[in-house]
């Protein structure tokens, strides 16, 4: 287990203080070394059939390549408009699904209950301590389509599962209680819940990894580790107030267990510059993959 020096990144920030320092030169390597790995993985197995976790709009999934190779690639993501805006050419149209389904199983459910509970009280005291016991209270489920797949990418969805569950408590806790939206957002009994159920979807996704992998196949499985937010000074050098930490720990490998073998590791940087279609502040993510074979 690695020793973790950072605080985690969540949805609320840090309350703890923090030191500027200039951001030293660093070169992207995202999409090279996401779409190099996923190809080298999509070499190792049969040609039979991929699906691609969290796809998004595919960005680092080398999608001509993998629809050329493989019998059909099913895309997921919870998120509909997302998967709609893959391009995808008239001839691999027939090879490519694309299924909208939440990983984890369990965030409209969630929400709703939050809803339910804001709805019953004008207290926000008791509010943020309901909302806490019911984030207290979710078990994440195990996704299955009721098939194997000889690749299974997994490219930046971990620790990303519990965002629209933690992201829809605060609009909805904000729409009832607005101007103690910021206690909310920073109390210690919201925080840990979230960060806790957040951790326990994370053991249910690599749960999901080993049951939707065939026998033969492989799992590609990246994520930013850590993460910081980039500022240009009027001088415009780039600052930042420090690394964030993103996943259990500073190792990808530790979500895993005996079951699955590391057939290669790759870790590299992915630049998001301040002053792109993102908005004035950049972000810099240390992002680590693997691909796995399980025993
Ligand atoms: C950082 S993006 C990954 C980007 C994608 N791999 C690409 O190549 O563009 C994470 C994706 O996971 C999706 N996602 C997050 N939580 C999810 C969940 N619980 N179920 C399904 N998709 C989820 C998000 O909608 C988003 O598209």
């Amino acid at each position: 287990m690695s020793m973790i020096p950072e605080p985690p990144l969540t949805a609320f920030g840090s309350n703890e203080p923090r030191r500027w320092v200039r951001v030293p030169a660093v070169v992207d390597g995202h999409l090279a070394a996401s779409q190099g790995m996923i190809l080298y993985a999509s070499q190792m197995v049969s040609p039979g059939d991929a699906i691609i976790l969290g796809a998004g709009s595919c960005q680092e999934i080398p999608l001509p390549a993998l629809t050329d190779r493989f019998a059909s690639v099913t895309l997921n993501d919870w998120k509909e408009s997302l998967l709609e805006r893959v391009s995808i050419s008239s001839e691999q149209t027939s090879k490519v699904h694309r299924l909208v389904a939440d990983l984890t199983g369990v965030t409209v459910p969630f929400l709703e209950r939050v809803a339910e509970s804001l709805g019953v009280t004008d207290d926000p005291d008791r509010a943020i301590e309901r909302i806490a016991e019911l984030a207290d209270a979710v078990t994440p489920q195990v996704f299955s389509t009721g098939r194997s797949y000889d690749l299974v990418v997994a490219s930046c969805v971990l620790c990303q599962l519990h965002l629209e569950a933690c992201n829809q408590t605060l609009s909805l806790f904000g729409s009832k209680f607005p101007e103690h939206l910021q206690r909310f957002r920073a109390s210690t009994r919201w925080v840990q819940a979230m960060y806790d159920l957040a951790r326990r979807m994370e053991r249910a996704f690599v749960e999901t990894l080993h049951g939707l992998v065939a026998p033969n196949g492989r799992i590609y499985l990246s994520e930013t580790i850590q993460g910081c937010f980039v500022h240009p000074d009027p001088e415009g050098h780039w600052m930042t107030d420090g690394m964030y930490r993103m996943t259990h720990t500073l190792e990808l490998s530790d979500y895993l267990d005996a079951r699955f073998h590391i057939e290669e590791f790759g870790k590299w940087v992915w630049v998001m510059p301040p002053f792109q279609e993102q908005g004035p502040v950049g972000r810099i993510y240390k992002v680590q993959g693997l691909i796995l074979s399980i025993k």
